[in-house]
């Protein structure tokens, strides 16, 4: 009897301990659903490290997580004097509404997580419009927020291993199509009044309307990002910084409904009155398709004024335009000082385009005297193939865009391209070794004639250094 009760007992215990090993370690892998270390790099490092799980997060594509980032990223905040916090995002399907960043802060997204746009319309916020656009751009009044939002901040970062924020905006393209909506669509990234931004390494699918908007903001980077929207989708455009100075774009690939990069300052009497500029612009290594529109666009909102942007080793396939300038009477501002070279293209409308006459006007109250002033515009060594027209370029009688210059660019037209490639009123410029002959208000230079020019120093915003950051998942 007694030792049938030891070995029951012993029994017992035994299997209490693997039941409870087993349970330990049943904990143990819930706490640490992807432990791993990773590393990568930042502008800035992190002192705190949470992740989203610790603040009731649910990854099941289901469960919104509005609360569970507010709560996070509202926890993270207090330690913008002491280290700064990063956020971390696991592997997961994240549904979320949009929420608000904070400063010092870095969000990082694991490469299997997804942030899934809320389908639920009330998790987007309504936000003032822009003070430079006075309105929102598809409707007056107010605007949804952004997906992440982020406004009066310092030093943030928006990154991961390659993970992926998915706007699924096709109900919002969807509710815009059938003029649905009561207010402008909400952008996937809006970073306002804000200095020292780098978003990079992410997948950005499906915004609901503008992928990165950064705008009234200064020393912005955005790198390695990868976008993607259906080429119809309506003004799914790629980057856009509006208002900012020191800008660098580098190593992303843009598939859109709508312009790839679009420059913007505000929209007439509202952007006048604002009067912040978009300067000091690097776009370098970005490949670009969208058949409906360009590949770097400036304007056609740029009344605060638009100068010194240099793009080069760019590619554009499929594209409408590769360089497209779009203002109007009213706009006020300048497009001033724009530079690109080395771009490689294939089947494209036009490779250069310029239009005076944009006309798309916030509302009636412009002021037709606020004439826009466009010169010192530099392409060179270039290369396209299958092309329908070569060049677009239309000034404003009275306020011709001036100081066009174009240098060793060979366009190989398509086999049905328009009979006179070259397409120019009130402009004027200069070219050379350029096929096929330019317009007459571009005259030839020759062969020896110094190639247009492309500045030489660097912008401040190229001086800043990315550092690597590791972190343990164990510890976050
Ligand atoms: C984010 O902050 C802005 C103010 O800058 C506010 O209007 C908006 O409601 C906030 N969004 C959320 C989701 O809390
Ligand atoms: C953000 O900064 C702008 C410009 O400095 C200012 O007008 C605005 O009031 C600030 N907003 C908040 C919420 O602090
Ligand atoms: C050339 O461009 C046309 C559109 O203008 C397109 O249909 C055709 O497929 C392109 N050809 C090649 C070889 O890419
Ligand atoms: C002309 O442009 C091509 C690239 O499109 C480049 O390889 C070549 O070096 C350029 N020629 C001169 C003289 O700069």
């Amino acid at each position: 009897m007694e030792f049938q009760k030891r070995r029951s007992q012993l029994f017992q215990t035994v299997s209490l301990l693997v039941i409870g090993f087993l349970s330990l370690r049943r904990v143990e892998c819930r706490m640490n659903p992807t432990s791993e270390a990773f590393s990568y790099e930042a502008t800035t490092c992190r002192a705190h490290s949470v992740s989203l799980t610790d603040f009731g997060g649910v990854g099941d594509g289901v469960t919104s997580n509005t609360m569970a980032f507010a709560k996070a990223i509202s926890h993270l905040s207090q330690y913008a004097s002491d280290g700064g916090g990063q956020l971390y995002v696991p592997g997961g399907k994240w549904v979320t509404g949009s929420f608000n960043l904070t400063s010092r802060f870095t969000l990082f997204l694991h490469k299997d997580a997804v942030i899934l746009g809320s389908q639920d319309m009330n998790e987007w916020p309504i936000i003032n419009p822009l003070p430079s656009y006075g309105r929102g751009r598809d409707h007056a009044g107010g605007r949804y927020s952004a997906l992440i939002m982020g406004s009066n901040l310092t030093d943030v970062v928006i990154t991961g291993d390659k993970g992926t924020i998915d706007g699924q905006g096709a109900m919002w393209w969807a509710k815009f199509h059938q003029n649905k909506l009561k207010y402008t669509r909400g952008y996937l990234i809006e970073i306002m009044f804000s200095d020292q931004i780098l978003i990079s390494n992410l997948n950005l699918v499906n915004s609901p309307a503008w992928n990165v908007h950064p705008v009234y903001s200064s020393n912005i980077i955005v790198k390695g990002i990868t976008i993607t929207a259906p080429i119809k989708s309506p003004n799914t455009d790629g980057i856009n910084p509006d208002s900012c100075t020191n800008v660098r774009i580098e190593d992303c690939s843009i598939v859109s409904g709508d312009d790839c990069i679009a420059i913007k300052s505000g929209w007439d009497e509202y952007g006048i009155a604002f009067g912040m500029p978009t300067q000091h612009v690097i776009i370098r290594r970005l490949t670009c398709v969208s058949p409906t529109s360009a590949t770097i666009a400036l304007g056609s909102e740029m009344s605060g004024g638009i100068q010194d942007v240099r793009a080069e080793d760019i590619t554009a396939i499929n594209t409408e335009s590769a360089v497209r300038i779009k203002t109007a009477i009213g706009r006020g501002g300048f497009v001033k000082n724009i530079y690109a070279k080395r771009f490689t293209m294939h089947t494209m409308k036009y490779v250069y385009w310029m239009t005076g006459n944009y006309g798309s006007h916030a509302d009636n109250h412009y002021d037709p005297n606020a004439v826009p002033e466009v010169h010192t515009i530099s392409y060179s060594d270039m290369v396209a193939e299958n092309v329908t027209i070569a060049a677009r370029l239309e000034g404003i009688d009275k306020a011709p865009f001036t100081g066009i210059c174009l240098s060793n660019i060979t366009i190989g037209l398509a086999e049905k391209s328009k009979k006179l490639p070259w397409d120019c009123t009130y402009i004027n410029g200069v070219s050379s070794l350029v096929t096929p002959q330019p317009c007459p208000s571009l005259p030839e230079q020759g062969s020896d004639a110094r190639p247009c020019p492309f500045p030489e120093d660097s912008l401040p915003i190229d001086n800043v250094e990315l550092q690597q950051c590791k972190y343990n998942s164990y510890n976050v």
